[in-house]
């Protein structure tokens, strides 16, 4: 029995344990579309490319550049070359992408407040959708993204890799095992120091860091990103965190979130970089700039099962990355930052062990099985498993892992947290985009006797 829900879990997350079940097998090739290929649809197209069951049949960018990269990849892999649009800068010439016929899906990786629109045209013509993060801007986005979904019954999947970190899954197994017990606080986030990738020469040789400019200016994330930075104050890029944290809980499968408020610090990291470290002249137009975007903001949500989550954003002043992740229950807890764990009755007491036993241990059996083909993957490989599980589910048919609910969830955490700052600090209700389905629905991660 556990077995089998095992498996059916495991078909649900569009992983399969069969042996030779990278791609392969009898089915045609995926027709798989792509609409943005900057600099992180080119890592997710070398996912796609090194899948024979995936053909790369349509490529969408108003960057010709960034398309001509795109093309280069395909033909390196020895691909055939797949249809163009977008070289003349049309803004729209993903509609066209999307009227082809015979499309199996679309994977969307443009900047942030094109995924909503792309997402529901993509829908609406019945092409199934894997999202990068996030799912939209404003909170009406996210009803609209999912109000279109649920009407078009069209797959949408938004394509939040820390899910398949190495030891965030293993974890997730801990979870599932009881070893910390029950579940009672969690903490997470995207704390990146992001300052060389808001700001650049605006040579595309070299997207990160050499220079002050950002807009029309900048190249790649510094030609929107920074924007963002410049309007508003919030939790600006919550799945990362939010999103190993809301499996850890069961969100929308047996719990949800309640509430929300965020608090935003100061913001001086952005023009302190600009003027200081960089010595932009004073006259620079990146140094007239008032960044809204406090440097530290700090979210916390209440779950209805009484767990508190806690996220921080963090990308604007010179720090290591880490995602800071916390699991913590009534027998111990793990931090990712120092990669300690301590569980009562089995640490020294009061002692951190380092996490590496616990990770061999426990580590996923599909970490396991596909870590060869996740070597060389990005962010470590969990890049592999993102895009593994959103062709796997379209193959099988079978419910995206990362869903509906779950992406219009996590991502519309940034609009209500900079509501809840622009409110001082409000606490706000956080709403049920389940409308009360959260009730009955079964873990998918339910990874526990693996
Ligand atoms: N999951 C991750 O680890 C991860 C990592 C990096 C970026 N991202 C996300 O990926 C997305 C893209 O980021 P990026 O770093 O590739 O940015 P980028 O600026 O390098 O690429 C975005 C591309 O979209 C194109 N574009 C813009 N408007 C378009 C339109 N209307 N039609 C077609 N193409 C259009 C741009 O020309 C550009 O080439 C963002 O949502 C970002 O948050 C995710």
């Amino acid at each position: 029995m556990q077995r089998r829900h095992f498996l059916s879990t495991l078909a649900a997350l569009g992983l399969s344990t069969q042996a030779g079940a990278v791609p392969g097998g009898q089915r045609p090739p995926l027709r798989l579309a792509m609409i943005g290929t900057g600099m992180r649809g080119q890592v997710l197209l070398k996912e796609l490319l090194r899948r024979p069951d995936v053909e790369v049949v349509a490529l969408c960018d108003i960057e010709p550049l960034m398309l001509r990269k795109a093309l280069t990849q395909c033909e390196k892999a020895g691909r055939a070359a797949p249809q163009v649009f977008g070289e003349d800068g049309d803004v729209q010439a993903y509609q066209r992408l999307l009227a082809l016929k015979g499309l199996d899906g679309v994977v969307i990786a443009t900047p942030w407040e094109w995924h909503a629109p792309m997402a529901i045209a993509a829908m609406q013509a019945g092409v199934p959708v894997g999202c990068e993060v996030v799912a939209g801007i404003s909170l009406q986005d996210h009803w609209d993204v999912l109000e279109t979904q649920l009407r078009t019954r069209t797959p949408y999947m938004l394509l939040e890799n820390v899910c398949f970190r190495r030891d965030v899954m293993a974890v997730l197994q801990m979870v599932r095992a009881g070893l910390f017990g029950e579940l009672v606080h969690l903490q997470g986030g995207y704390q990146h120091d992001l300052r060389a990738v808001k700001f650049n020469s605006g040579d595309p040789a070299r997207p990160y860091g050499g220079g002050v400019e950002f807009g029309a200016k900048g190249w790649s994330e510094a030609r929107w990103r920074t924007q963002h930075a410049v309007r508003r104050n919030g939790e600006l890029y919550p799945s990362h965190g939010i999103g190993p944290c809301a499996m850890f809980a069961n969100i929308h499968r047996g719990n949800r979130f309640t509430h929300l408020n965020s608090f935003a610090s100061k913001a001086r990291g952005l023009h302190d970089y600009v003027s200081r470290k960089m010595k932009a002249p004073a006259e620079h137009p990146s140094r007239q700039v008032q960044f809204q975007l406090g440097d530290v903001v700090t979210t916390t949500l209440a779950c209805e099962n009484g767990e508190t989550i806690l996220l921080q954003h963090d990308t604007s002043l010179p720090r290591p990355y880490s995602l800071g992740f916390r699991v913590q229950g009534t027998e111990g807890l793990w931090m990712d930052v120092n990669h300690s764990i301590h569980l009562e009755g089995r640490s020294p007491a009061h002692q951190w062990e380092d996490f590496q036993a616990y990770q061999d241990r426990y580590d996923h059996p599909l970490w396991k099985r596909y870590a060869a083909e996740a070597e060389g993957a990005g962010h470590g490989g969990m890049d592999f498993f993102v895009i593994h599980a959103f062709v796997e589910a379209l193959k099988a048919q079978a419910p995206m892992p990362i869903d509906i609910y779950d992406a219009v969830a996590w991502s519309a955490i940034t609009p209500l947290s900079e509501m809840s700052i622009a409110q001082g600090f409000r606490t706000l209700e956080f709403p049920d985009f389940t409308k009360g389905l959260w009730k009955s629905r079964q873990p998918l991660f339910a990874l526990g006797d693996a």
